[in-house]
């Protein structure tokens, strides 16, 4: 029996619009969650927003509007690029939802109660653009990293998060864990950065400075850090039918959030809550822009995901940067290594197979996937009937490597487009003492292709669905047990080819 799997994203800012790094993220976490249901279990997937906070503040300020109108629109502008691309999550998150604050102050109480939480004047260093309190050990040569953006100096009283205290056994929990972070390099960078005792972290910010927040149980002078409301999300919806789901299976998350917050705050806080840790956190890289960092101040190398999944269709998005990225790496966009492998994999490979061999069957047996006997089996169908490209799609999928799942499965249409060339059909079929091993070949191609839609359906839900709709195969998710070579389509009726990835100059630019 399947059982019950958990797993999340890390929620966007909305201070400005959702980009390539954002609709990456989401697409792997969903392409993970399309792969369990496949396997049976019952998933809950979480993604959305992080709404709070003084950029949000401010962006909504410079537009003259309130700040709750301000995220009303920008998460809207998320949670339609997640329609677009097909991103099946359980929920859209947002961190001004009212359950959500409930669950935010209920933790404050408790860490309060529990002596977790100190209020202190502090004297010291702010980075306005991180929104976090810095000390001179963050200094690099003297001077204070770009990250911060302007450092001012302030005087004011805080409440803290004790860390320190977690430290040992945050350290224990790594080595008695040793998949918790994954890819492990990640693991070492978070074991240096514990190498050192760990400051208090500041979890309030006072009501003279940022209003958009949730206001502490026990001061209402102040509002909720934004980071600690935000890790808190993952706990706050992480039920299902009104009963909590706990701890996740897997969260996804991108490099830059590893340290301090996933891999020191986020742990602490589960830990001083008594709450088991998550199973997995796996930290991806950061995509650039033909070599360009992508960032939100730096408007011209943003990738707009919504222009290519308007053009190419929201497969040729996801396959993309499934494809491309080695999770855990960085990896490069750009038009051209996009539209290559629009234009091949996907169109040349993938599109023209299904095309022809929907052709093929309608043409020379009106439509109909023939029955084939034994008897006139060829060497040449054994690469079609292997189930090898079934386990190494499991085992790279279990590895978290999406882009070897899916280099297994174009080895199979790679070898399926050679079947053709190879048992020549067109020829077979001008010679009627070949008309019982035309069949066999027919038949391959079809099931082959069957197996393809299911072994596509977690990376490219939509062609999958065009697949089983062209070969009239009832309507997916499908388990992946399916994607073994079988019988099911004997004297199967297919329907009318219809081009999937049309060629590039037939589509308008
Ligand atoms: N709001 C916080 C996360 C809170 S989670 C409790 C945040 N938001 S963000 O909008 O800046 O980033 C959201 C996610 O997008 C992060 O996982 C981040 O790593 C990822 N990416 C941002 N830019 C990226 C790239 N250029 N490439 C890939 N992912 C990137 O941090």
């Amino acid at each position: 029996m399947a059982g019950s799997y958990s797993l999340t994203t890390a929620i966007d800012y909305v201070n400005s619009s959702p980009h390539l790094g954002h609709a990456y993220e989401k697409v792997l976490a969903d392409f993970f969650a399309r792969h369990q249901r496949s396997l049976e279990a019952n998933v809950l997937f979480l993604t959305g927003v992080d709404e709070h906070g003084q950029k949000v503040q401010q962006s909504a300020q410079r537009e003259g509007i309130e700040p709750q109108a301000f995220c009303d629109e920008m998460s809207a502008r998320f949670a339609s690029l997640h329609k677009s691309l097909g991103v099946s999550s359980s929920k859209f998150v947002r961190t001004t939802n009212a359950g959500h604050k409930v669950v935010v102050r209920e933790w404050l109480q408790k860490l309060h109660d529990k002596g977790e939480i100190f209020f202190q004047e502090h004297e010291g260093f702010y980075s306005v653009r991180q929104e976090q309190f810095v000390t001179e050990k963050d200094k690099v040569d003297g001077q204070w990293p770009e990250i911060f953006g302007e450092v001012i100096e302030t005087k004011e009283p805080n409440y803290y998060f004790r860390l320190e205290p977690y430290r040992a056994r945050l350290l224990q929990h790594l080595a008695d864990h040793p998949e918790f972070i994954v890819p492990g390099f990640r693991r070492n960078e978070l074991l240096g950065a514990l190498e050192k005792p760990l400051d208090d972290l500041c979890i309030s910010r006072p009501k003279s400075r940022l209003t958009w927040g949730i206001p502490l149980p026990f001061d209402e002078n102040y509002v909720t850090y934004v980071w600690f409301d935000a890790l808190v999300n993952y706990y706050s919806f992480a039920t299902v039918d009104g009963v909590l789901r706990w701890p996740p299976d897997l969260q996804i998350i991108g490099k830059d959030i590893l340290i301090p917050a996933h891999g020191v705050y986020w742990p602490i806080m589960l830990m001083a809550l008594d709450l088991p840790l998550p199973k997995h956190l796996l930290v991806h890289g950061f995509w650039t822009n033909s070599g360009a960092k992508i960032s939100k101040s730096n408007a011209k190398s943003l990738v707009d995901p919504v222009p290519y999944v308007e053009k190419f269709g929201p497969d040729a998005l996801r396959f993309f940067v499934l494809r491309e990225m080695v999770l855990g790496q960085d990896a490069d966009f750009s038009d051209e290594r996009f539209e290559t492998r629009y234009q091949s994999d996907l169109g040349k490979k993938l599109g023209n197979l299904v095309q022809r061999t929907l052709s093929m069957i309608g043409r020379y047996r009106e439509g109909r996937v023939p029955l084939y006997d034994g008897f006139h089996l060829a060497p040449a169908d054994d690469v079609l009937r292997s189930d090898d490209v079934v386990e190494d799609y499991r085992r790279a999928v279990d590895q978290f490597a999406p882009h070897l799942a899916l280099q297994a499965v174009w080895e199979l249409v790679q070898r399926a487009n050679q079947y053709v060339e190879e048992t020549a059909p067109f020829k077979l079929a001008k010679d009627p003492a070949q008309a019982k091993r035309l069949d066999v070949v027919l038949a391959h191609l079809a099931e082959t292709i069957r197996r393809l839609s299911v072994l596509i359906q977690a990376a490219l839900p939509f062609t999958a669905e065009k697949i089983r709709a062209q070969f009239q195969l009832p309507a997916g998710p499908v388990n992946l047990s399916e994607a073994k070579f079988g019988n099911s389509l004997r004297d199967h009726v297919i329907g009318q080819p219809v081009i999937l990835f049309p060629p590039l100059d037939e589509k308008t630019p």
